[in-house]
């Protein structure tokens, strides 16, 4: 029989691993007699003692029958091969077997793409999302962590959040964000992600609904949909989330990106921020804030949480460490109305039984001793450089054929491209790619039909020299399509 080592772990392991997945699989059928050890030694190129212990493990498991003076032979597993048959003859067996509603939702979400995809060899892409890269970051975070692994229990944690980090969170919302929490209605998560999905799992059955913004983040949408449901959409303007928009019948969930409209940057408006408020207060609707980069703004003051004008508590307020620190770390919170307080804590603690702890503990201590403000300055200075490069190499290399929605905040730009139709952005996107740029559309962020075509241009994840080189080559691009 033909043995295929896998070359994970000793070779025992391996040699044990192959022979048990023949025999379960019926290419050895009980009664077979097996090689003898040197044989198989010499045809694997493994010593003999190697095959001795794996067919001793073997036997000891129930897998192989040892005859003295006649050799080893796969023992008969009752029941076993009649029921590996049956298996093998209904082609496709698994393929077809049921799969939770659930599943099959999220089998549907994902044939949405998400924005930016599928160019992350070019050497000068501009994608949305990518991590700003800095080593002073990743020394500190290494000291941090080093710290975190020799003191913190290797008990469970709070399935909330470590106290320490839930209140190091409400002393930087509050100095940063404008808004006052209590460290008990913290919730620390892996992400807005988690966020999202707990916020499904506590707010939501199916066919309950959910407003969101058109244009809006995919993945959030993709989440609300394979929990099962109904996704309205409401259009955004300059003002952010257009309120007269907002549906007769009363969602259960508004989710919004106030500080910084994903993807087009708009902020909401005061005066839309209170008829939000006072929309979800009159219906029962809750809010999830969505605050994914409010650290980075760039110019004027900056901008209080949604939540904090919130009187009557129906606001989720989400932030992630995603863009302030890097996306690895898979960490953000979760300010939850006093009254989901219980709710959201059971839901958490049924779902990981708490965010892990060193990460938890190392993210405390570097919030705390002001170490992570330190760095947030360092990152907008760096993230002001890269924006002002895109926005000079776009004037110098694109005038005339993008307009520019600049929103001064975060590490994106919407650019759209004037006179264009779809098929000859496509055809731009394509020149860049040749070129080593990586040029995004923004198409994909919409529900809806998009004004026209435009790109989202990424700027954290490239230099303010590989900004430059690449805007030079989107204007090669632009002169052949
Ligand atoms: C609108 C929006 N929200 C949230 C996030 C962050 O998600 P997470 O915290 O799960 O990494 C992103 C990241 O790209 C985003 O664009």
């Amino acid at each position: 029989v033909f043995l295929e080592l896998d070359g994970r772990g000793s070779r025992q392991a391996q040699l044990t691993r192959a022979l048990k997945a023949a025999v379960l699989a019926g290419r050895l059928p009980s009664g077979t007699r097996l090689p003898a050890s040197r044989a198989l030694a010499g045809e694997l190129g493994l010593s003999r003692n190697t095959v001795t212990a794996s067919y001793e493990e073997l036997a000891a498991e129930g897998f192989l029958q040892a005859r003295v003076g006649s050799g080893s032979f796969v023992a008969p597993i009752p029941g076993h091969e009649a029921a590996a048959q049956r298996a093998d003859a209904t082609p496709g067996a698994s393929a077809s077997q049921p799969l939770s509603q659930f599943a099959q939702r999220a089998r549907e979400a994902y044939r949405r793409p998400l924005a930016g995809a599928g160019l992350g060899e070019l050497p000068f892409n501009l994608q949305y999302g990518l991590p700003l890269t800095n080593p002073a970051l990743t020394t500190a975070w290494r000291r941090e962590l080093a710290h975190a692994a020799a003191y913190t229990s290797p008990n469970y944690p709070e399935a909330a959040g470590r106290a320490d980090l839930r209140a190091a969170v409400c002393d930087y919302l509050a100095r940063r964000r404008g808004l006052q929490a209590d460290p008990d209605d913290v919730l620390i998560v892996s992400g807005t992600q988690e966020a999202v999905a707990l916020s499904a799992r506590v707010l939501l059955d199916p066919g309950d609904r959910v407003v969101l913004e058109d244009p809006h983040y995919v993945a959030m949408w993709r989440a609300f949909v394979a929990h099962g449901a109904q996704v309205d959409t409401v259009p955004v303007d300059d003002d952010g989330l257009v309120c007269e928009r907002l549906p007769d019948v009363p969602p259960r969930l508004v989710c919004v990106t106030p500080s910084h409209q994903f993807p087009l940057g708009s902020v909401l408006s005061l005066p839309r921020r209170l008829a939000l408020l006072r929309y979800a207060h009159m219906h029962g609707s809750w809010i999830l804030e969505d605050d994914y980069d409010g650290e980075f703004r760039y110019g004027g003051a900056p901008i209080a949480a949604l939540r904090s004008l919130d009187a009557h508590d129906r606001t989720l307020y989400v932030g992630t460490f995603s863009k302030a620190l890097f996306p690895a770390l898979r960490m953000g919170y979760l300010v939850v109305p006093r009254a989901l307080r219980e709710p959201f804590r059971m839901a958490k603690q049924l779902s990981t039984f708490g965010t892990p702890a060193i990460d938890q503990a190392a993210l405390a201590r570097f919030i705390q001793s002001r170490g992570f403000e330190r760095h947030l300055r360092r990152a907008a200075q760096a993230l002001r450089t890269r924006r002002a490069a895109l926005l000079a190499g776009l004037r110098e290399h694109a005038a005339g054929v993008v307009e520019v929605r600049d929103s001064q905040a975060g590490m994106h730009l919407v650019a759209w491209l004037r006179g264009f139709d779809d098929a000859r952005q496509d055809a731009l996107i394509e020149a860049a790619r040749a070129r080593g740029v990586g040029l995004h559309p923004i198409a994909p962020c919409y529900l809806s039909a998009p004004p026209r075509p435009g790109l989202l241009l990424g700027y954290g994840g490239v230099s303010p020299k590989e900004i430059e080189v690449a805007m030079a080559r989107l204007g090669q691009a632009l002169a052949c399509v």
